[in-house]
């Protein structure tokens, strides 16, 4: 198997993350025999920095001429005052739109090892497996009008949404919960909001085409309750995007740290992989940053774009391994109080981990 894939180190912790999670593709691709080539770009600040803007031409034109685009962080406490397109973060949302990648699928699951790294109780969290697919490329985030007003005191955005957009992530999220439990939850904010009862409408319909999966709706405020009391009655969360961008933080807390959620933004012609969490400036190039969010991104694009499985599952068993080990950064700590390791540290026992794993299973397989 071969694979072009672009990475996108960006700011803060990205670059230390992302340098694990390629280590992790590369050890796969060696022991496999798979052909992975990667090629790294600047986005965010890093290129505002040397090149002036957050998404230069040629970062852009190579992740459209790429398989799949790896990303770690943008974010720069140097912008922090900048409005629009020279913020770090414009450039990521400028790429997102270019690869047209409209589902953000974002897993949270509970890991029995590191159970005690959530502030909820263990018995609350047990069993917990959530897929939030998140609309990326419409509402707030991109619709116009959007303005701060000439005179600096008044603002607004547009939240606008069309049937089509509501159509095609839905497909995305019943098609996933048919590979999970086949419950659907539709969350929305439908009591006050035009675009919501849109999107409630038309998951509704499409949710036809879905007989065997169910079908729930729910409010976002009393979602937002109901996910971090409940989360086990949860199988795949479908939201719009700034609905999506807030319940996707709350859920990490029921596996114990923002470090441990993946991303995939899938639909369009090139898929981009990133961790959830942002570029976290007051850690960065410490190396104590939490790699498993990067590395299972990088399982989540062996899974997406390269149809890869088995390799895909390898890492994620890795990643539970290595957590059961005690192996892990400050940040899950936990009740236990474990000993933190540094990023790069645990990036090589998932990398060493991973190797064995395939190599047992190829010698499995051999006899
Ligand atoms: C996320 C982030 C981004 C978003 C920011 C960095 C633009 O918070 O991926 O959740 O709001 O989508
Ligand atoms: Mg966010």
């Amino acid at each position: 198997m071969k694979l072009q894939v672009t990475v996108l180190p960006g700011d803060g912790i990205g670059p230390e993350v992302t340098r694990q999670a390629v280590a992790v593709l590369q050890t796969v691709a060696d022991v496999c025999g798979h052909d992975f080539q990667f090629e790294s770009h600047r986005i965010g600040g890093t290129a505002i920095e040397q090149d002036g803007t957050p998404l230069p031409e040629r970062t852009l034109s190579a992740c459209l001429a790429s398989d799949a685009v790896l990303l770690g962080a943008v974010g720069a406490r140097k912008y922090d005052h900048c409005t629009g397109a020279m913020r770090p973060e414009a450039g990521l949302l400028a790429l997102r739109q270019a690869l047209g990648g409209y589902a953000n699928l974002r897993p949270v699951q509970a890991y029995d090892a590191i159970a005690d790294c959530s502030p909820l109780r263990e018995d609350v969290i047990r069993g917990a497996n959530i897929l939030i697919v998140r609309e990326l490329l419409g509402g707030l985030y991109f619709a116009q009008p959007r303005a701060l007003d000439q005179d600096g005191l008044s603002a607004y955005n547009t939240m606008r949404y069309s049937v089509e957009e509501i159509e095609r992530v839905a497909h995305v999220a019943f098609r996933e919960a048919r590979t999970r439990r086949k419950h659907v939850t539709s969350v929305d904010k439908a009591n006050v909001l035009e675009t919501s009862q849109l999107w409630r409408r038309t998951v509704t319909e499409t949710a036809k085409q879905y007989p065997d999966v169910k079908l729930e709706h729910a409010l976002v405020d009393s979602f937002a309750m109901q996910m971090i009391t409940t989360p086990a009655r949860y199988d795949v969360v479908l939201t719009e995007n700034l609905f999506g961008d807030i319940l996707s933080d709350e859920a990490s807390v029921i596996c114990g740290s923002l470090g441990m959620l993946a991303s995939a933004s899938i639909g369009g012609p090139v898929a981009l992989y990133e961790p959830v969490h942002g570029s976290a400036p007051d850690i960065a190039g410490r190396g104590v940053a939490n790699p498993f969010g990067a590395i299972q991104s990088a399982a989540l694009l062996l899974r997406y774009s390269a149809g890869l499985i088995e390799e895909a599952e390898k890492i994620q068993e890795s990643v539970q391994r290595t957590l059961a080990r005690g192996l892990v950064t400050a940040d899950l700590a936990g009740r236990r109080k474990r000993l933190p390791s540094g990023t790069d540290a645990v990036g090589e026992a998932v990398v060493e981990t991973v190797a064995d794993l395939l190599r047992s299973q190829m010698a499995y397989h051999a006899v």
